[in-house]
C-alpha cells in the first residue's frame, strides 16, 4: 500500500520518494531519529519528543532543516494523509549528503540536514495480544556505543538482540553492562517490588525515554514509589513484576526473564494499571 511519506519539503508517494547514496544517515549512521505513537489521530507525548530531537541534534552538532511549527505541522500532516488513527510517525534527520564519502563532517553552511518523516499503521497499538499475554525477554550484552542517550539510527545491536530473542523462542532483550540490566532493545525496563518501581537512573548509557518520564510523573501521582538505580537479571527474575515501556509499547508487562517466569509468569496487576494509567493520561494530554 503507497503511503504518503515527507522527504526534504515534498510530500510524495513512498513510492516516488528518494534520498542520495551519499546521504551521511545511509554511509555513517550519522542521523538521529524520534517515533511519535498515535491514537485516535492524535499524537502522545510530542513535546517530550520535539524536545529529545533538539537535544540529540544538539549533542551531534546538527541542525533542525524545519522549525518547530513546521515540524508539528508535517507530522499532522501526514497522519491526516495517511489516514492514521491508531499508529506511529517516524522522523529521521541525518547531516545530509555532501555529494561523496569522507569521515569529516560536511559545512551545514553547503550540506543542509536532510529530514525523512512517515507514518506506520498500527490499528491495535492501544490494544495488542502482547499486553494480555505479557513479552518474554532474553539477557543480551550490551555492546552498543557509549551515547545511547542520543538517540542516534545505529539499530544493528538492538535488531541482533531481537534476532537473538526470537531465535530463543523470546519477544525481545534486556541488554546487561557489567552485570546490570540498562535497558530493553527498544525500551525503557523497570522491575516491581511491592508498591515501588525500580528503574535505571538517566545517564549516557540509556536513552531518555519520552513514555519513561511521562509514566514515572503519572505513577507518583498514584502514589507508586519510585526507586531509580540499576538492577541485574537475577532481582528482575525474582521481582513481581517487570515491564518495558516505549513509544510503540507504552507499558508491556515482562512475564519472563532469561528462562525464569516473574512472580506468577502473566501480567500483574502492577504493570496492567500502569498501562492503563498511560494511555489514559496520555490520551487526554495527545495534540
Ligand atoms: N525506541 N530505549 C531505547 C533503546 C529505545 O530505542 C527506545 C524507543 C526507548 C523508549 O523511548 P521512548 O519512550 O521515548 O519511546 C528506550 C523506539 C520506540 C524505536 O526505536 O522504535
Amino acid at each position: 500500500m503507497t503511503r504518503i511519506v515527507y522527504v526534504n519539503g515534498e510530500y510524495l508517494p513512498d513510492t516516488e520518494a528518494k534520498i542520495s547514496i551519499f546521504d551521511r544517515g545511509f554511509l555513517m549512521a550519522d542521523a538521529v531519529y524520534e517515533v511519535t505513537s498515535v491514537l485516535d489521530g492524535k499524537l502522545l507525548d510530542y513535546a517530550g519528543h520535539e524536545s529529545r530531537l533538539a537535544r540529540s541534534l544538539d549533542e551531534l552538532g546538527m541542525a533542525n532543516p524545519v522549525t518547530k511549527e513546521e515540524l508539528l505541522a508535517i507530522h499532522r500532516e501526514l497522519v491526516s494523509r495517511n489516514g492514521v488513527g491508531n499508529g506511529l510517525v517516524y522522523l529521521q534527520i541525518t547531516r545530509g549528503s555532501a555529494g561523496d564519502r569522507s569521515f569529516v563532517f560536511p559545512d551545514p553552511a553547503t550540506t543542509p540536514s536532510g529530514i525523512v518523516l512517515f507514518t506506520q499503521k498500527v490499528d491495535d497499538l492501544d490494544f495488542p495480544p502482547a499486553a494480555k499475554t505479557g513479552i518474554k525477554v532474553i539477557a543480551f550484552d550490551d555492546l552498543r556505543w557509549g551515547r545511547r542517550d542520543i538517540k542516534t539510527v545505529q539499530l544493528l545491536w538492538p535488531s541482533m538482540a531481537k534476532m537473538a530473542a526470537k531465535k530463543a523462542g523470546c519477544d525481545d532483550a534486556f541488554f546487561v553492562q557489567d552485570g546490570m540490566v540498562t535497558e530493553g532493545s527498544a525500551s525503557n525496563a523497570y522491575i516491581v517490588k511491592g508498591n515501588r518501581i525500580i528503574t535505571r537512573p538517566l545517564s549516557n548509557d540509556i536513552l531518555h525515554g519520552i513514555t519513561r518520564a511521562t509514566l514515572l510523573k503519572y505513577a507518583a501521582e498514584a502514589q507508586f514509589e519510585i526507586e531509580e538505580r540499576a538492577f541485574t537479571i537475577a532481582e528482575a527474575q525474582a521481582a513481581d513484576e517487570a515491564f518495558v515501556t516505549g513509544a510503540s509499547t507504552f507499558v508491556m508487562p515482562v512475564v519472563e526473564v532469561d528462562g525464569a517466569k516473574v512472580g506468577s509468569g502473566t501480567p500483574g496487576p502492577v504493570a496492567t494499571r500502569l498501562r492503563e494509567l498511560y494511555i489514559e493520561e496520555a490520551k487526554k494530554a495527545a495534540i
